[in-house]
């Protein structure tokens, strides 16, 4: 049994007591987003009631105030993540500008005609598409790590694609649409010794596992705020400082400068010189807030009580007949995809949403992965440590009656 009193973690989450359609809310999308809890949205209250002010600017009280607070909140991510320097964390919008940030800086300084760049079959839309557009304004290639029924990746054939003409290999740490948690310790290990840089994906990873980027020594790491507790429209780019000093910047604007004339721009140091403008200064912080909140409950008692949730509910869906798991890899984060024979995954979404239960349906933004495993589109149910397994129940029941009316 975990360390995890998830009761007493509920209590936490203002929405968890919510009913919808006249039934207890059972939320299990939080692969999409994560629930926020009450200290999260106090530091929102607090900030906009107590400190609103532009940061980096003032010298006033306010804006040295909201100043030390985001700045600490770098710090916090700073060590949530085990990075080297403050420097080394960039406030993005989130993943996708974070994924993006990189293709355009990277891409302009080090990515030439005849380049590649090798991302995998389990990515994420937002881990492709940026690697197109670089490769199509700088004639580089897209290689794609393929993978196995089971949803692994075959590394034999990531080994026989990476070669010295690899720029960089842009990898998801764990699948949203399959649950699938990639070797990715082993990966950065063979595109170093190839000499290409490496970028994690990982915004399903912070959540339900510690990460050490020093450990892995991964050149990037990406992650989204919303889905660790924090707010929406808040994310991170870390990169290690030497590579950050080397690439141009993403952006023109405020901040991001040192001196400004008509005739030159001096660029300023890093992290401004990749946060132009003024920053989402209140999710910054509040993200702060967040990622104090998963520490007090500990990554590892997360991780230890969400594997009880995920052998729970595999076990249970498994015994539908009509059900299949799409996602079947020996290493899985608590995301469990399926589909039903005959019934299309969104006729479950909505039949399952009449129940109170909150699954996504769709492509997941994985097309490629649908067309992998031959299905238009999947149910996925993803756990947090704040659900429990008479949620798991409630799914069971409300998938058995979405049976049960389609015959
Ligand atoms: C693996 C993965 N990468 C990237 C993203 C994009 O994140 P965001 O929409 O927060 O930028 C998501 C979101 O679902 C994701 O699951």
């Amino acid at each position: 049994m975990s360390n995890i009193d998830v009761w007493k973690i509920r209590e936490d989450f203002p929405i968890l007591k919510a009913k919808v359609r006249g039934k207890d809310l059972v939320y299990l999308d939080n692969a999409a987003t994560t629930q926020k809890p009450q200290i999260v949205i106090d530091k929102l209250v607090q900030y906009y009631s107590e400190m609103n002010s532009n940061i980096h600017r003032g010298v006033h009280y306010l804006s040295e105030l909201s100043t030390k607070e985001f700045e600490k909140a770098r710090k916090i991510v700073k060590k949530f993540i085990n990075a080297n320097f403050d420097e080394e964390i960039i406030f993005t919008r989130g993943t996708t500008e974070s994924i993006n940030l990189v293709a355009s800086s990277f891409g302009k300084k080090f990515i030439n005609e005849g380049d590649e760049i090798i991302i995998s079959a389990m990515e994420h839309h937002s881990n492709i598409v940026p690697w197109q557009m670089v490769c199509e304004e700088r004639g580089a290639i897209l290689k794609v790590i393929p993978m196995n029924d089971d949803a692994e990746l075959m590394m034999d054939e990531f080994k026989k694609l990476i070669s010295e003409k690899t720029k960089l290999v842009s990898i998801v740490h764990i699948s949203n649409s399959l649950g699938t948690i990639n070797p990715i310790r082993n990966i950065i290990k063979i595109a170093h010794q190839a000499g290409a840089k490496v970028l994690i994906d990982g915004a399903q990873s912070v959540q339900h596992l510690k990460v050490d980027v020093n450990n892995l020594d991964c050149d990037f790491f990406v992650l989204s705020g919303h889905k660790l507790y924090g707010p929406t429209g808040v994310g991170i780019l870390y990169g290690k400082k030497e590579l950050l000093e080397a690439m141009p910047p993403y952006q023109g604007g405020g901040d991001m400068i040192r001196s400004v004339t008509f005739e030159k721009t001096l660029y300023n140091d890093l992290p401004y010189k990749f946060e132009a403008g003024t920053p989402n200064i209140a999710d910054g912080i509040a993200l702060g807030t967040a990622i104090q909140y998963v520490e007090s409950i500990g990554l590892d008692n997360i991780y230890e009580y969400e594997m009880e949730l995920l052998n729970y509910g595999t076990e249970k869906l498994l015994e539908i007949p009509e059900l299949r798991i799409i996602g079947t890899a020996k290493e899985k984060a608590s995301v469990i995809s399926f589909v039903l024979d005959n019934i299309h995954p969104h006729d479950v979404g909505t039949l399952l949403d009449r129940e109170g239960v909150a699954v996504r349906t769709g492509h997941h933004c994985t097309e490629p992965v649908m067309r992998r495993f031959d299905v238009p589109a999947t149910s996925r149910a993803s756990f947090s440590f704040y659900n429990t397994k008479e949620e798991i129940d409630a799914l069971v029941k409300a998938i058995k009656r979405t049976i049960l009316m389609f015959g």
